[in-house]
């Protein structure tokens, strides 16, 4: 019985010493966050339009891009510049959105999927859909806005140039070949 009552004390205490420390940590935390400077504005030229945005300075394109404007239509693929599922053009250069901070982009104006054309009607676009280019779709995105930023810097492309361009844009379904023909199709009727 005496280990009893011991033992539901030691607990108590244990459960009073725990109380204290989180209650002392919330009071720190509480003191941290009212000092925490306000995150800065970013003025942004997004698909022509201007939009003003309050996140941390290194807060990654992509996500300003999906979570605080809402253009979900680029994609998240590995978040370290492997794969191009986040190609979104910056000043007409296909850049990763997923590496590029916020406070990177200056006054440079950002195009995204949304943004390529009012209507679905690029030169890509349309020849990415007379190609049935697209498997499952995931990397489409990325797949188009590098194909396009290709065409605007070299709008008659070899084999090689289109190689150069796309390596870094990967398809786990394997659509190389489409691709490449797609470009090509692109370059001729666009
Ligand atoms: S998500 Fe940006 S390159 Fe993979
Ligand atoms: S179409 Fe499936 S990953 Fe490219």
């Amino acid at each position: 019985m005496d280990g009893y009552t011991l033992s539901t004390s030691s607990l108590s205490t244990t459960s009073s010493i725990s109380s204290i420390s989180s209650l002392s940590s919330l009071s720190s935390l509480s003191s941290l966050s009212s000092t925490r400077p306000p995150m800065p504005t970013y003025t942004l030229r997004v698909n022509g339009t201007s939009k003003q945005v309050d996140v941390d300075a290194d807060t990654r394109l992509l996500w300003v891009l999906r979570d605080v404007l809402g253009l979900t239509g680029t994609k998240f693929g590995c978040g370290i510049a492997q794969c191009g599922a986040c190609t979104v053009h910056l000043d007409g250069a296909a850049v990763r959105s997923c590496t590029t901070q916020v406070s990177q982009v200056g006054t440079r104006t950002i195009t995204t999927i949304e943004g390529l054309s009012p209507d679905g009607g690029h030169p890509v676009q349309r020849a990415w859909i007379d190609e049935d280019v697209p498997q499952c779709g995931y990397c489409q995105v990325g797949q188009v806005m590098a194909a396009a930023a290709l065409l605007k810097k070299t709008p008659r492309p070899t084999d090689e140039d289109i190689d150069d361009a796309m390596t870094g844009n990967v398809c786990r379904c394997g659509t190389y070949d489409r691709i490449r023909r797609a470009i090509h199709r692109a370059a001729q009727e666009g």
